[in-house]
């Protein structure tokens, strides 16, 4: 249970992305699951599920983004997903078009810029296009960044990472001298974004499959058994308060 600081006690329930504006997680990152699940319990296809969390994901957005979060990371869709079904996976990548369709002219008003981590060629062309369109049409934004983990696999990118900077050893671009964490962390997809301060996962799973392997060194996490389209921002402020009445060490005292 999230402890409430004292001035905390009469916060207006129609106000719930108030928080104590100290110490808010700059980067949360999200695994969003069990949507399967949630569609299985109500005698949906696993499809449905899906749609649902695509709802879940807009009222997300909107929250972190009046909670003051800069960065939000969500695990949509891994490099292990392609041994899904081709019809569920057909389905997820239609997801983003619906979803930036309605939601894009939102984005633009409340200032969020899209941005993406993972191989994004490797996506449907139709996907990429609606993708790439509106990582333009957001570029000059400075709000909330949105950044939406497609395709993406951490030892993926990882071995991607080594595999550039030998070739730039190579070529005399890095010297290993020069190698440490600070280079390093600039050939994964993630340069320039600072590490997640919040991990949550959704479900009742407590695994890290394959996700930031490298970011995640220090991060907080936070589990819970609610399926990805029962989150909502309640939820995420819960997570947050715990989060803000955290010790984080860095492995010191
Ligand atoms: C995990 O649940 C969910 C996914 C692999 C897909 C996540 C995608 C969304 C929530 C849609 C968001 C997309 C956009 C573009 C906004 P699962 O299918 O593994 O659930 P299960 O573990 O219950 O089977």
């Amino acid at each position: 249970m999230s402890m409430r600081l004292p001035f905390m006690k009469n916060k207006q329930k129609e106000e719930p992305e108030q928080l104590p504006p100290e110490n808010v997680p700059a980067h949360v990152a999200i695994i969003m699951d069990g949507n399967g699940r949630w569609a299985k319990k109500r005698g949906l296809p696993r499809v449905a599920g899906h749609r649902e969390g695509v709802t879940v994901v807009k009222e997300v957005v909107r929250a972190a983004s009046k909670m003051n979060v800069q960065i939000l990371t969500l695990y949509t869709f891994s490099t292990e997903n392609w041994k899904r079904p081709k019809s569920e996976i057909d389905f997820i990548m239609k997801l983003p078009k619906e979803f930036l369709h309605v939601y894009l002219p939102e984005l633009m008003e409340n200032n969020v810029k899209l941005e993406t981590i993972g191989d994004i060629d490797a996506l449907p062309e139709h996907t990429k296009e609606v993708i790439l369109y509106a990582k333009d049409k957001t570029k000059n934004n400075n709000g909330l960044i949105l950044n939406f983990a497609l395709n993406y696999g951490s030892r993926y990118e990882i071995m991607q990472a080594v595999r550039q900077m030998m070739t730039d050893v190579d070529s005399a671009k890095l010297s290993i001298e020069k190698l440490d964490e600070h280079t390093f962390s600039s050939y994964l997809y993630t340069k320039g974004l600072t590490d997640p301060d919040l991990l949550i996962r959704t479900s009742g799973e407590q695994r890290i499959s394959n996700f930031l392997l490298w970011q995640l060194a220090y991060t907080e996490f936070w589990f819970t058994d609610v399926l990805w389209p029962d989150f909502n921002k309640d939820i995420l402020r819960q997570a947050i308060e715990d989060y803000q009445q955290r010790k984080r060490r860095y492995g010191g005292i």
